[in-house]
Parts: C-alpha cells; structure tokens; sequence
C-alpha cells in the first residue's frame, strides 16, 4: 500500500508541520480562544450523533490544513479504500483486516480470496442469535436439566477485553436474573474467583480464543472442565456446558468440545478487533440479539462515516490526527481516557489493547526501524474518580498529556442531581486544563505571594471532548469505531502494521521454556542470565515454605 509514498519524514506536510510547530508551541489557548470567539462552535464536528469538541487543542487553522495534508500525503484514503475492499492491509500475516464487514449489512458484498464474506458473517450471527434465545429463554439446559444462569466468558486479550467491557458497557440492558463473569488471568485466583459462588449445574462456559491454543485460556478452560465435572459427574455434560468461540474446529474438537457448538470467525479478524464477531457471544447472551444487531448497527454508522466523509469533517481522521500531532511534535507520551460514565469503566482497559497492541511498533511495513514516535501509552479511569488521584498531574505536572473526555447528556440511572454535576465536571474539567488560572487571578484571590505559584494552574492542557446523547448499544457501537479507525489512520500515517502483535510472542516462547524449570521435582540446570535463574532457584525454594 506504501509502495509510492515517500518515507513519512521527507512529506512535504510533515516538514511543514515540523516548521510550523514551534510557532504554535508559544500559542495559549486563552489567547487562541479570545482571538476566535466562535472558536468553540467551529472546531467541532458531529457525525453519528456523535458531537466531537476539538476546539480545546493547541492548534490553528494552518495546523489542522497542514495535518489533513499529511494524511492525504500518506495515502490514507487509499489505505482506507483498500480495507473496505478486502485487501491484505496485514502485511506481515498476509491477511486481509476485515471488522468492517462483521457488521456490514445483509446484502452488502465483501470479497476475501474471491469469496463474499457478508452471507457467513449473517451466518454465524444467526446461529449466535437462535443459541442466545435458547440460553436466555431457558430452552437450553444444562446437564441436570436446570437452565442456565450463569454465563463465564474464558478468553484473554481481544477474547476477553472486548466481550468484559461490552458486557460492563452494556449492563443496563443486560439479563439482571443472569450472572455473567469473565476469566482471563492465568492466575488461579481468576478462576476461583469467579466460580466460587456458582452452581456449576446452571453454568455456562464460552471458551473464547481466535486459535484456541493460547496458553492463559486453555488452562483456565481445562480448570473450568474439571470444575464443571466435579458436580456433574458425566463427560457427556460437556456438551451443555460448553460451547466455543474459535477459527480452529480442529483444536476445538480435541479439548473435546462439538464443532456443532463452536461459533465460527475468521483470519481477517483481528482479536483486538473481534468483539462483534462471535466473540460478542456473551455480550449478545447479556443483552439479547437485537441490542447486538444495535451495536453492530452503530459500529456500521460509524464505518460508512469513516469511509466516506471528507477528512476535515472525519471524525475517526481528525481524531487520529490530533493524537499523531502531540505524539509525534509536541512529544506527548500518553493519552487519557476518561468515560464520564461509569458503564464505561472497562473503556480504558479494551483501548489499551486496541491501540497499543495495533500501533506499538517500531519498524514500518518494509521493515525499516521508523525514525518518529509510534503509538502513545493509552491510560484513564472513569470521571469523577481520576479527578481525585491523577488529575493533579495532568492540570500542574510536568507532562503534557492530551485527554479524551467522554461523556453522555443522559444518564441511564437519573438519581437526583448526580448527572448535572457529573456533566458539570467534565466540562469543568476540560476548562480548567485548557485554561488554566493566571497568578494575577490567583493574586487577586488574595493568596499571599509565597503561595501564588503553587496555586497557579499553567492551563493550555489539550482535550478532545465527546459528547453523546445516552449509552446505548448502538452509542457502544459508534464509540468503539472511532477508536478503532482513530487507530487505523495513525498506523496508517506512520506506515506500520497496525494489525500484527509479533511483540507478545517472545515472552511466550520464553515462559514455555521456564515452566519445566519451575515444575521438576529435581532441581534444573538453568542456563538463563543471572538474574532470571537467580529467581527461579528463589521462586523454587521460597514455594516450598508456603503453608
Ligand atoms: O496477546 C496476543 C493475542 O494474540 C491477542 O492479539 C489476542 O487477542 C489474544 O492473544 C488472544 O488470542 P486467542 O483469541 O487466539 O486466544
């Protein structure tokens, strides 16, 4: 897709932008915005129901020119037309990136290897809804003949994040008579956890793994078998109690589980990018087909904007960016995200792995180290309760740390005053770090001058803030496509793979060579460095004393 695109460096839009930044670095945004006082009304754009404020951003008019002219340089409407289209954007895997189409349209046509993958896609969320109906109706019993009411997702990563925060999204319109629990941790005390107060009769696993080999949830899903069996005595219970979640039948049949009960995806999706695939299987469970089909339908809304509006009015685009501008020139290293809504709390977490996972790279598509910054660290905690831990550092430290506000203008639990004050906050929030307070405004105060400085706020903070009307499922949706294309215009700027995760597999390989090591029963002769073996022989001993 880069073959005739300049190295990201020598464009003429990143070296103007590289002499335009310093000019705009001595810019506040008290001044910008008393220069321009419908500053506010016109930089923001709505799209989808989805009002997005960019206006408390350090820049001008000539920045924002300069970045839409960046990504037109890189080719970004190519690398989006190439998506849409089913082309193998995963260059390192050779695999086509296809989300958008696990919420295309019925008759809408993709082609992957010559094959419209629409009709499979509405397939399997057929057989997803009739398998959600019958669990949620009662219809489908567990081997004792009681109908399920608890449902545990086992997956990690993109088949966990995705179906935990979706189900934390979403809880408002979720099976209230129904516990739904998600394990992904390798620790044992995940496990535990999660299964302690179930009745193993009534319980459901959904064994959630794109290969079906990784090791955190093949463990945890042969602890839940000899779990479930415990109480239910039978092999033959296996087959009510649990389904999976894969692209790998084979390895499904042999943990011993009936491809009759396995919900199918596909290569082209990726796992950081998978929660509307099957593996939204418990999500639909939580929240019935048709507020998934809602989801899905918000996800779309957001495609087709991203897709095909202009970039100037592209929220996905602008967004995207305006995340590349700090990162790459003002040298930001991090991005809060902070869900004024307290459904949202698992938000932060799914993003981590969306955009970290995607964009945390350091070599480009032909494989040369890049010679700029790459994906920034996303962090954040639902609003208010950063405001009383990290919100010091982002309005006095010495950081500059661009957030995301997020929030809804209806609450979906109205109690009292909670959401105008909650609303209050963030926009107060926002103000604040934009603005900031002046020490003669803190002198005017009649702060005694010893104090001045530290009662002063610098302010010129930058946020984006996203303003939707209610959470729904189909808010949900929209949402989560911003990010995911946000980070598809970032990666495709900094001409990387934004779809591969070599990066975990070390670790894997490493850890498969060190569990003999921690299990023989004789003491094993450790050829790592100094320090790793040193903590193996102390992890060996140190067991040994547990109680
Ligand atoms: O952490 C690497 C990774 O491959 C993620 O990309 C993926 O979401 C996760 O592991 C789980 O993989 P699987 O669904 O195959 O179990």
């Amino acid at each position: 897709m880069t073959a005739n695109i300049a190295p990201l460096t020598q464009c003429a839009a990143w070296k103007a932008l590289e002499a335009h930044y310093p000019k705009v670095r001595e810019l506040h945004l008290r001044q910008i915005f008393a220069d321009d006082p419908n500053r506010g009304e016109r930089m923001a754009a709505e799209a989808v129901g989805i009002y997005f404020d960019y206006s408390k951003h350090r820049i001008t008019d000539e920045t924002l020119k300069l970045l839409l002219q960046l990504a037109e340089e890189s080719g970004l409407r190519a690398h989006i037309d190439a998506m849409f289209r089913g082309e193998k954007m995963n260059v390192t895997e050779q695999r086509a990136v296809l989300h958008v189409a696990l919420r295309a349209r019925k008759g809408q046509a993709i082609v992957v290897d010559g094959e419209d993958v629409v009709p499979r896609v509405h397939g399997v969320l057929d057989r997803m809804a009739d398998f959600s109906n019958r669990v949620r109706g009662g219809e489908w019993k567990g081997h004792t003949g009681k109908p399920i009411r608890n449902v545990v997702n086992i997956g990690i990563g993109g088949s966990d994040l995705g179906p935990a925060m979706a189900y934390e999204a979403l809880r408002h319109y979720s099976r209230r008579d129904m516990t739904f629990r998600f394990v992904s941790n390798i620790d044992g005390t995940d496990f535990a956890e999660a299964t302690r107060d179930l009745d193993a009769e009534e319980t459901l696993f959904i064994i959630s793994s794109k290969t079906f080999t990784t090791l955190e949830t093949m463990t945890n899903a042969h602890t839940a078998r000899v779990w479930a069996l415990k109480t239910l005595k039978h092999q033959a219970a296996i087959a009510s109690h649990f389904v999976a979640v894969s692209t790998n039948a084979d390895e499904v049949a042999k943990f011993g589980i009936d491809t009759a009960n396995m919900f199918e995806f596909w290569d082209w999706v990726g796992g950081r990018y998978s929660m509307d695939s099957a593996i939204g299987l418990s999500t639909m469970v939580a929240i019935g087909k048709e507020s998934f089909r809602d989801m899905l339908d918000g996800f779309h809304q957001m495609d087709e904007h991203f897709r095909t509006a202009p970039f100037e009015r592209n929220l996905p685009v602008l967004m995207g960016l305006l995340t590349l501008w700090y990162n790459n020139f003002f040298g930001a290293q991090t991005v809060a995200v902070l869900p004024y809504e307290q459904y949202l709390n698992r938000f932060p977490a799914y993003l981590q792995q969306l955009t970290m996972e995607s964009n945390g790279k350091r070599v480009s598509l032909d494989g040369t180290e890049v010679a700029y910054q790459t994906a920034p660290i996303y962090w954040g905690e639902p609003g208010t309760n950063g405001q009383h831990s990290f919100y010091q550092l982002i309005h006095q430290g010495t950081k500059i740390i661009p957030c995301d506000f997020i929030a809804f203008a209806q609450p979906l639990n109205p109690l009292g005053r909670h959401h105008d004050v909650l609303l209050a906050n963030v926009f107060a929030q926002a103000e604040a770090l934009a603005f900031g307070k002046t020490s003669q405004e803190v002198r005017a105060d009649g702060m005694p001058e010893w104090l001045v400085p530290h009662r002063t706020f610098e302010g010129n903070r930058p946020s984006n803030t996203i303003l939707l009307e209610r959470l729904t499922p189909q808010a949900l949706g929209k949402l989560v496509a911003l990010y995911e294309h946000s980070v598809f215009t970032q990666g495709a700027i900094w001409q990387i793979d934004s779809f591969d995760q070599w990066g975990v597999e070390l670790g894997k390989v490493l850890a498969q060579r060190i569990i003999p090591e921690l299990e023989a029963k004789a003491e094993p002769k450790l050829e790592h460095d100094s320090s790793t073996n040193t903590l193996i022989r102390r992890y060996r001993k140190l067991r040994q004393t547990s109680p």
